[in-house]
């Protein structure tokens, strides 16, 4: 029975490896952004631009489990993962990805160069 006290009781999860190597499980709101997600739990990711797909400073690499599972990333995103370091076909801006319950269990890392 869910709690009332709990509003993230039956939320998506997602699987958040740190740059220490620390994975963390991070409960999430339906219709945030991923990037929104991390760094309201308090992890290190830039995300300079506050998610206008401008910075590439929530760049992570998705689990490759999971790359056929998300949204085809637009051209925009694309275009400016050409900015980020160390860029993977796994590779995704944060910012870019909306959480929906069929996100529950996504597992991805934080990339390189995106330090605060
Ligand atoms: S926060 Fe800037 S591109 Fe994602």
């Amino acid at each position: 029975m869910p709690r009332e006290d709990d509003p993230y009781e039956g939320a998506p999860v997602i699987l958040v490896t740190a740059r220490d190597g620390r994975e963390h499980r991070l409960p999430a709101v339906e219709g945030w952004r991923v990037m929104e997600v991390i760094r309201e739990w308090g992890l290190d990711i830039k995300a300079e631009c506050g998610g206008a797909c401008a910075c590439a400073t929530c760049h992570v690499h998705v689990d490759p489990a999971w790359a056929d599972r998300l949204p085809q990333p637009s051209e925009e995103e694309i275009a400016r993962l050409d900015d980020a370091f160390d860029v993977r076909e796994e590779s995704r801006l944060a910012c870019q990805l909306l959480v929906t319950p069929s996100l529950d269990g996504l597992r991805l890392r934080l990339a390189p160069g995106t330090e605060r």
